[in-house]
């Protein structure tokens, strides 16, 4: 079994955590954190040291593979090329929940996961980097781009187009044939039933155009670390 790490060892981490452990393929020596403590226990697993201790780590541990658990989706974005920069070999790990469903002609890229109950509907494609949270569901010929995000509760009908980097909160409905921009928001709750510009957020019921947001704008609450890791990429 290959040895990796998770790197966030915060809510979303220890998520990815069950969700590898159940899946049964990797061994999990440990995460990486840019924030918490080197040594802080995280359900018994140890948090190692930051994205700056990898070439240590990997040699020590024999590491070949990783998985960046950070829910916003810029931040995920900012980290992963960090640690790409660090260590391009490393392979960017995917963990699919043993009981998300996976429809047929699905294709899923690296370093996305997949959490419990989500369904994935027939012939979706998503992208790399990608989260589809707890009973999440990708209507028939979805597609999620790069570093994209569906929130647990999520339906979206057919034919979902979802730009890189964007984002649908918690519970959110999304009816069929809709093309959302990228870098926009859909808040949660919402009702979507036309097209949504790039770099838009919007929510309601009907969800309504609010305000324009760049990448650097904070969407899920406790993102307390997301302008710092925001500022690396500038
Ligand atoms: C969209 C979101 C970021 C809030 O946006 P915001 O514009 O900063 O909202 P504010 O908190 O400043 O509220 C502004 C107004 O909009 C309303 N509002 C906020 N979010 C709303 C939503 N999702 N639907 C409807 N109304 C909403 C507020 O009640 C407030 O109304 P008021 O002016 O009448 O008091 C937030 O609602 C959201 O969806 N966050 C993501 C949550 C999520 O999915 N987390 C994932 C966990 S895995």
């Amino acid at each position: 079994m290959k040895n990796v790490l998770i790197a966030g060892a915060s809510g979303h981490g220890t998520m990815v955590l069950d969700s590898l452990i159940k899946e049964g393929r990797y061994k999990v020596i440990g995460f990486i954190d840019s924030y918490k403590r080197k040594g802080k226990l995280v359900n018994d697993l140890e948090v190692l040291g930051t994205e700056n201790d990898l070439p240590y780590l990997m040699n020590k541990y024999n590491i070949s593979g990783i998985i960046v658990a950070i829910g916003n989706n810029w931040s995920r974005k900012v980290m992963i090329e960090k640690i790409l920069n660090i260590e391009p070999k490393l392979e960017m790990i995917t963990s699919i929940h043993p009981s998300a469903t996976i429809g047929l002609g699905v294709k899923i890229g690296k370093g996305t996961v997949v959490m419990p109950g989500a369904f994935v509907n027939s012939n979706s494609i998503i992208g790399d980097f990608c989260i589809l949270n707890t009973n999440s569901s990708l209507g028939h010929d979805g597609q999620m781009s790069d570093f994209s995000s569906i929130s647990s509760g999520v339906c979206t009908g057919g034919n979902l187009f979802l730009g890189k980097y964007s984002a649908i909160s918690l519970g959110a409905n999304i009816i069929e044939n809709i093309t959302i921009g990228a870098h926009s928001l859909i808040g949660a709750g919402s009702l979507v039933i036309e097209d949504v510009l790039s770099s838009s957020v919007v929510y309601g019921s009907p969800a309504r155009f609010v305000r324009q947001r760049n990448p650097c704008d904070p969407y899920l609450n406790g993102d307390n670390n997301h302008l710092s890791i925001c500022k690396l990429s500038i």
